[in-house]
């Protein structure tokens, strides 16, 4: 075999190459800073109900936005991966790949999985960089199982379905989440108007002018 060949996926010989547009220039154009809003929380627990919301309000503000969904991304870029606890890691490592490379093109990119871990959520953190702002969507598990708005939760209880988040696979509760929401105290556009709210103190997105 010749040297310097080498099938390794961390190849010494890939070049970064450096980009001709800065980030300044795209911040500029979009009018707005870029971020990664990410939610977390049980299945049913609200997190795409309320990422759509906040993604309908940016969008309406003239922001430019993409929300990347579990579901949805679990038919294309990973559908082959299922949920033992090894596929999960890898399902939020491409995501935050994908949400860095969106958010180094300037949008406000919304993540919605479940990201069981705190160790993966950390990861994701650290990737990403810039503006990480993780939304806790808590909704205890009794209530999503009593939603069960895709009867999930009835077929994990019957062993239908394998390593089933709060039921057969556990979900780490985050430390200190930038936004905390707490369904049942609060309807989605309160919940999206928090998210908001927070944005606009973080400065992501400039404050409506009510004057
Ligand atoms: S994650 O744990 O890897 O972050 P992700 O958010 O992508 O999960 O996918 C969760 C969605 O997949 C759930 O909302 C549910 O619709 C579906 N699903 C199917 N099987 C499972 C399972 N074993 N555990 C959790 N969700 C599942």
């Amino acid at each position: 075999m010749t040297e310097n060949v080498s099938d390794k996926p961390e190849n010494s010989n890939v070049v970064w190459h450096p980009t001709a547009v800065s980030p300044a220039e795209r911040r500029a154009m979009h009018g707005h800073n870029p971020c990664v809003i990410w939610y977390t929380g049980l299945s049913g627990s609200g997190k795409s109900s309320i990422a759509n919301a906040v993604d309908r309000l940016l969008f309406d503000r003239g922001c430019h936005t993409y929300l990347l969904d579990g579901d949805n991304v679990r038919h294309g870029l990973n559908r082959d991966l299922g949920f033992d606890d090894a596929a999960r890691v890898e399902n939020i490592r491409r995501i935050s790949e994908v949400s860095k490379l969106m958010q180094n093109a300037g949008l406000i990119v919304g993540t919605a999985f479940i990201s069981p871990f705190i160790a993966d959520r950390a990861l994701a953190r650290e990737l990403i960089g810039g503006h990480f702002i993780e939304v806790f969507i808590d909704t205890p598990l009794a209530e999503c199982e009593k939603r069960d708005p895709k009867g999930l939760y009835q077929k994990a209880r019957a062993g239908e379905i394998k390593h089933f988040t709060g039921i057969s696979s556990p979900y780490e509760t985050p430390i200190s989440p930038e936004v905390h929401i707490r369904t049942t105290q609060l309807s989605i556009a309160d919940a999206a108007a928090q998210v908001l709210s927070y944005l606009e103190q973080r400065q992501i997105i400039a404050s409506l002018d009510l004057d």
